[in-house]
Order: structure tokens, then sequence, then C-alpha cells
């Protein structure tokens, strides 16, 4: 048999799979490949593609195919194979042996070898009446909705990739502060919203968001990497197949009157016609909580004062990292809980983490991305429960990108040249940041 070279793009990097090597692996370890022909699509296929798949592998979703019926699952067996093996469907970008998370979107390594052992074996369909029950992962959804707040009709531009950013008022009615509880949002057009992000800005930055809205022509503005202004905190994040999350037990995010949300979606159009729609956020609020939650932006400040995180053109492997105690953040010495964590990099990154460096010489792994994809991004919520970080502790970041001649964006199918690249907010610019979203401990 014949192996077979698949080239994947994964933003802008390209993974090469070797499929239909399945003889070679039987001979290297026959006892480690269960038998593809006792595997049917009914009983064993069905379950895991429902719970996994589905979300985004419908019509009307942000999949580029359906993979609802026997025949959906059977016509792209091949290339799901390659892609779930290579773990690049479902999309999952942490590493799971550096730490576990909720909401885990990824296959148990048993799921990956049921799956390839049955396109092995021949796909065969099986009976209806063998099909398990089964449940949707990642569907927990707010607990309860006290606000929502819609962006203006916009219908995204013909192009694989739409950053737009929608201002969304705080409603003036609330006179007194409140807190975000739970987060969520509601693309009109499913087929074509890909991530949105949001931001918080306080009273003072909003007359900064009216100039950049009022400097474009239809509803928002173009914004690539963030809200293309200064921010405070972050109110939430979503992907395609997210249904909403409350924030862990008694965390809530301050909102002072006159705040501001600005609202990042990334829209893709390639599988899809470009829809005129509007995006919901829907919102649980308290009026007390018992922990305030922060967010603290990590990255050197040096990166952009001093313009100090160079990237050379034509280098395909550098990296930056910035290490500092947690608590120079904010006064008093006390520890600080982390919740969740997110990180962010642009098109030439290629992977990026977070550690912390315990007083005692100890290290600890919070996240790490291996393999960065710009399009899926998301806040990160520890499984079991806050990480403390104590005064003494540092926690690094670290970026690598790579920047070389074949890793560069195309224009009218041609590569561009490679230049030096600093931290900036175009897509053709870079950054390395990290938000710690969490709590300074009383
Ligand atoms: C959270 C949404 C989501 C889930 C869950 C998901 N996919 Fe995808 N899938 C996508 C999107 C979006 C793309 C298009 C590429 C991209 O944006 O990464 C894609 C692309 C693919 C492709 C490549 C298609 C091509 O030819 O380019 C395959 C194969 C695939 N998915 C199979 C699966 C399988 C099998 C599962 C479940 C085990 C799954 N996906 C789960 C959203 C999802």
């Amino acid at each position: 048999m014949h192996c077979k070279e698949i080239k994947l793009s994964v933003g802008l990097g390209v993974i090469l799979l070797s499929v239909g090597c399945s003889s070679l692996t039987a001979i290297e370890s026959p006892e480690a490949t269960p038998s593809g022909e006792t595997l049917t699509y009914y009983e064993h296929v069905k379950p895991i593609v429902d719970d996994n798949c589905v979300v985004c592998h419908t019509n009307g979703q942000i999949g580029p195919f359906a993979l609802n019926t026997y025949d959906d699952v059977k016509s792209h067996g091949l290339v799901s194979k390659a892609y779930v093996t290579a773990k690049v469907m479902p999309p999952w970008p942490p590493d799971n042996t550096c730490n576990t998370y909720k909401y885990d979107r990824s296959l148990t390594d048993e799921q990956i070898d049921t799956f390839a052992s049955w396109v092995d074996g021949g796909m065969l369909e099986g009976d209806p009446a063998t099909t398990p029950q089964t449940r949707n992962n990642n569907q927990d959804g707010l607990s309860r909705v006290d606000l929502t707040l819609t962006t203006e009709e916009y219908t995204p531009q013909q192009m694989s990739d739409d950053y737009r950013c929608f201002l969304l008022r705080w409603p003036e009615k609330y006179t007194e502060r409140k807190y975000v509880t739970g987060f969520n949002a509601i693309p009109g057009d499913l087929a074509s919203a890909h991530h949105i992000l949001a931001f918080l800005a306080s009273a003072a930055q909003v007359s900064e968001y009216e100039r950049l809205d009022a400097n474009e022509v239809g509803a928002g503005y173009t914004c690539f990497g963030t809200s293309g202004g200064p921010v405070i905190g972050v109110v939430g994040v979503w992907a395609p197949g997210g249904s909403g999350r409350d924030l862990p037990g008694g965390v809530g995010i301050l909102i002072e009157p006159g705040a501001l949300i600005v609202l990042q979606v990334h829209y893709n159009t390639l599988t899809s016609a470009p829809k005129a729609a509007q995006v919901s956020i829907d919102l649980k609020l308290d009026d007390m909580v018992e922990h305030d939650a922060i967010t603290l932006p990590w990255a050197d400040p040096l990166w952009w004062l001093a313009d100090s995180m160079t990237i050379p053109a034509g280098l395909s492997d550098v990296s930056h990292s910035f290490s500092k105690d947690i608590t120079s953040f904010f006064s008093g010495g006390r520890p600080f809980d982390l919740y969740q964590t997110f990180l962010h990099m642009h098109m030439l990154g290629t992977k990026t983490s977070l550690v912390v460096e315990r007083k005692n010489g100890t290290t600890e792994c919070i996240i790490s991305i291996p393999r960065w994809d710009f399009n899926w991004q998301d806040f990160y919520e520890f499984s079991d429960g806050p990480i403390r970080v104590n005064p003494g502790d540092k926690i690094t970041i670290e970026c690598t990108w790579d920047n070389s001649a074949e890793n560069q964006p195309r224009v009218d199918g041609q590569l561009l040249p490679p230049r030096d690249v600093g931290w900036g907010e175009n897509s053709t610019d870079e950054m390395c940041l990290g938000s710690l979203f969490g709590v300074v401990v009383k």
C-alpha cells in the first residue's frame, strides 16, 4: 500500500500528513491497531461525530461541510481521518499534557483510534438500532440572561477574512456599578462568524473609539488583532460551537457606568456568501460578587514602547520571552488566583506558552499551544480550579514565530518577501500577549 501525503493548510502554516499507511503501522505494531472491520458507523462512529463535530459541521454553521449522516461522514472519511489523527479537528489548540481545561473539545486517544480504524476497515454502515445515546459536549450555556446588547447590521466584505469592531454602549439605565458573571455571543450568521472577542473600555476611553468608528462608513470599523485602542479588560470570548458560559463561582467583571464594550468579530467568507447580520451578546449580571476579577495583560512593555520585539526577516525560528513577579502589578504583595488565561499572536506565530516559576525553583505549565492557529483563540479555564500564584513567583510568556520566505502572506497568489516584523495592531505586525484573568487574594 502506498502512503499518500496530504497537505493541510492550517492558518498560514502547512502540515504534511501521511495517510493510507495502515499496513505499515500494522507491521510495526500488530496488536496496537483494533480491527476496523468490526466497527460500524451507527454503533461506534456516529456517537463520536454527533458529540464532537456536528456542532460546527452542519448546514448554516462554520464547518465547510455537514457531517450529519452516514453518507456525509463516509464521503469525507479519509480527509477526516487525517485531520482527526493529526489532532487538527476538532479544533483544540492547548497541549493537554501541560494542563487540563474545562470545555475541552479534543477527542480521547481511544476515540481517535476508533475513527481511524473505522476508516481503514472500509467505513461500514451497520444498524441504526445500535447507536448509543449521545450528549453534546461544550453546551453548558448561560444560567440566566439579564442583558442583551446588539450591534448594527453589517455585511462582511467578500474576502477570506474580515475583522470588524463594533461599539456597544453600556445602557444608561445602569447608574450603579454592575458585574458581568456570564457571557455568550450570538452571531446573526453562524456560517461566517469565526471568532468574537469582547473588550472592555472605560468611560474615559469612549471618545477614542467614537473617532475610530466615525472614520469609516458603515457599521463599526476595521480592526485586526485587538480592539484598535486601549482597553481595561476582556469581557468574554466566543468561538464556533460555543453557547455561553457562566464565570467560575463567585467571580465577576466590574462594569462602571458609562463603559463601552468593543466587540471584535472575525468573519470568514471563504465557504459562504456574505450576509447582512447583527451580532448580539448575552450577559448575566449581578450587583455584588464575592471576587472582583481583573485581567492582567502579560507582555513586556518594551516590546511596544522600545520596539524591542524584533522578528528578523528570513528567520524561521525566532522566540521572545518575558518573565516577571506577578505581584509587581498590584500593591500589597498579595497572592493572585489565576482562573482563566488567553494567549494572542498574529499570523507568523508557531507556538506560545505560559509557565509559573515558583520561588523555590520549580516550574508549572499553565498553558502551552504547540501549533498556534490565529483562527482558534479562546479563554481556557483550568479543570482543577484556579492556580494560586504567590509573591516571588514569576510568570513567563514565550512566543515563537516563523518569518521565513515560505511562511509569508500571499497577495494575488504570490508570497510577499519577508520583512523585519515587530509589535503592532496590523495583520502584518505581530504580538505576544497573555491575558491573566483572576482575583487578587484578600
Ligand atoms: C468548533 C467547530 C468545529 C468542530 C467541533 C469541528 N470542526 Fe472541522 N472544521 C471547522 C472549520 C471552521 C473548518 C474550516 C477550517 C478552519 O477554519 O479551521 C473545519 C475543517 C475541517 C476539515 C477540513 C476540510 C477541508 O477540506 O479543508 C475536516 C476534514 C474536518 N473539519 C473534520 C472534522 C471532524 C471529523 C470533526 C469532529 C471529530 C470536526 N471537524 C469538528 C470547524 C469545526
